[in-house]
Parts: C-alpha cells; structure tokens; sequence
C-alpha cells in the first residue's frame, strides 16, 4: 500500500476523500491543518491546545492508536467532546488509518 484514504464528512454530511501517501512521517493534523481551516494544531502537536480536535466516525472499524493519558486529559478539560473524539495530533499517520471516516467539529471551545 503506498497511500491511504481519509473520507472527511462536512457538515451537510457529504464526504471528501483525502488520499495520504504513506511514509512521510506527520500526525493526521499536520494532514488536516492543510485542509480544514478548524484544524489549527496552535501548539504544534504537544496534546496542549486541543486546536486538532476531530471525531471518529469509525473508529470501531480500524486499529486506531490508543490514546494516551495526556490526551484524555485535554479532551476531559472540554466542553463538549464524546467518546469518538480525539486529538489529530497523536494520531500518527499509517495504513492503520486506511478508510478512517472523521469528522471536525465546527467550533472547539478551548
Ligand atoms: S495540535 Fe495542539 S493539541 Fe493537537
């Protein structure tokens, strides 16, 4: 596999396709930043500004990396998450994410 799919939903809930080449050694925010313009990654991947927020639509689906206690902690300090959601910023690009479905929230409360 060179490269991976990202299906991004708007929302409408159309869904964009974001394809990714494998090998190049980002976060899923350092992808998204590019993409999203709700995707800010303020503190440039240090699980502190909590600018990276997205949900995951599938994540039942795929072998997501866990999320570690520093990001639970920075999703639990805000207002408004749920269980899907997590920070782009520790999720490191691999074919793991082939076929992830996410959305980005509107507004992050921060
Ligand atoms: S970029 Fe700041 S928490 Fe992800």
């Amino acid at each position: 596999m060179e490269s991976i799919e990202i299906f991004i939903e708007d929302k409408d809930g159309t869904e964009k396709i974001l394809e990714i080449p494998l090998g190049i050694q980002m976060s899923l925010m350092e992808v998204l930043r590019g993409e999203n313009e709700n995707i800010q990654g303020i503190c440039g991947g240090m699980a502190i500004c909590a600018t990276c927020v997205i949900e995951l639509l599938n994540k039942d689906e795929l072998e997501i990396p866990e999320m570690q206690d520093d990001e639970l902690s920075v999703l639990e300090s805000l207002p408004e998450h749920s269980e899907n959601s997590r920070l782009a910023c520790q999720i490191p690009i691999s074919e793991k994410l082939h076929h992830l479905h996410i959305r980005v929230p509107e507004t992050v409360f921060v």
